[in-house]
């Protein structure tokens, strides 16, 4: 069984834990010769790694990704690339409460009913320190699809931040806040906001978009590899997500057929749309409008204020979970909302290749 990889053409595994030595991802399939280095997956890891401002855990990763193989004087060279991230500041005996103890909204009670044993520092497998391979993976992929397409752009940031939400897409603020929020008015209402939950060591869910603006129409296979499909899945494998949506998503149900329709006409360039409740995808397959994904995170279950549990041999107890937590995970969810974004796009950049290549349908 293997049960830590995904992607057809382009197939990421990761691997490792919290508190082991390193974790990492071994990516195969990148086209040979796509210009590749540690410092431009290091870009991407700097966005996600943890400690940055106060808003974030407290853990000191340095995050330095390196690469073990598929790479030659300084190209891919389309054998498997091993990267590799070494864990260094890892302080298990804030776990020691969880050795017997199960953390209502952490994956604990789950790992430990499924397998018999589990590595409970700092959440072993389950915890998103996992999700710096992803980012490393998303790295990779973002180089290739320059490659391919390279007027594609793949952006995320936070739109919601427990009840405060923003309409504002203000892109040039997203680099100038530590929410990556399109909005500076919604930045210091949130910035105000966390710090008070932080103090009280409780936390808050978030809602993250990503979106890739110029994506070639013609992207997805129906009907088991439909490009929502695959970003449906991609997104609901990061940790603490619990719902999913493209385009209008989940308000699409209270929409009319005629508000809905994302009416067509002929432009200079080819089709033109009057609005993107699709989020991009007609039957699985993008339209070359922006694709449109956003993502729900829980609050952390890691918190301050007591809570009933059981413990291993079935007693009830309580639990304060101690250690260094992310009070709002959406933050740092951003880059890897983005990551696997980056993954999906390019897997099917290459399945379209493969199965299509230049022979394309044409409009006018
Ligand atoms: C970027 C990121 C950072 C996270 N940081 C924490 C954390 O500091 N403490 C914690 O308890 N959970 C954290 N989580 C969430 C847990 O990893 C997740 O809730 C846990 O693995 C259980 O899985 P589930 O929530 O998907 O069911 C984080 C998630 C993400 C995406």
């Amino acid at each position: 069984m293997s049960m830590n990889s995904f992607g057809h053409l382009f197939r990421v595994t990761t691997w490792g834990e919290s508190h082991g030595p390193a974790l990492g991802a071994t990516v195969d399939g990148c086209p040979p010769g796509v210009p590749l280095t540690a410092e431009m997956i290091q870009v991407w890891l700097d966005k996600r790694k943890p400690g940055q401002n106060k808003y974030t855990t407290q853990r000191r990763e340095a995050d330095e990704v390196r690469i073990l193989s598929g790479v030659f004087e300084g190209k891919t060279t389309g054998t498997p690339i091993q990267l590799m991230i070494e864990n260094t500041d890892q302080r298990s005996k804030d776990y020691g409460d969880i050795i017997e103890k199960f953390r209502p909204g952490h994956a604990d009670i789950t790992y430990w009913t499924k397998y018999g044993i589990r590595d409970y520092r700092g959440g072993g497998r389950s915890s998103a320190r996992e999700t710096a391979a992803r980012v490393a993976a998303g790295g990779v992929a973002r180089e290739a699809i320059k490659m391919l397409a390279p007027s594609l752009k793949i952006i995320g940031y936070m739109v919601q931040m427990g009840e405060h939400k923003t309409d504002t897409r203000d892109m040039d603020q997203i680099e100038q806040n530590p929410f990556w929020v399109p909005d500076a008015d919604a930045a210091s209402t949130w910035a105000d906001y966390l710090d008070g939950l932080r103090k009280t060591g409780s936390s808050v869910g978030a809602m993250i978009e990503v979106i890739a603006q110029g994506a070639p129409a013609g992207l997805g296979a129906p009907v088991y590899a439909k490009l929502d499909t695959d970003l449906a899945s991609a997104m609901m494998s990061i940790n603490a997500v619990k719902g999913v949506e493209i385009g209008a998503g989940m308000q699409a149900a209270m929409l009319t057929g005629e508000a809905n329709a994302d009416e067509i006409s002929m432009g200079p360039d080819g089709p033109v749309y009057s609005s993107n409740h699709a989020g991009g995808i007609l039957g699985g397959i993008s339209t070359g409008q922006d694709i449109v994904v956003r993502f729900a995170v829980k609050p952390t279950s890691s918190i301050l204020t007591t809570r009933k549990t059981i413990t291993k041999s079935g007693e009830d107890t309580e639990i304060i979970t101690k250690g260094r937590h992310d009070p709002c995970v959406g933050i740092r969810a951003v880059p890897v909302g983005e990551a696997m974004m980056a993954c999906v796009i390019l897997d099917h950049l290459l399945l379209h290749r493969g199965q299509i290549g230049s022979n394309q349908g044409k409009i006018g």
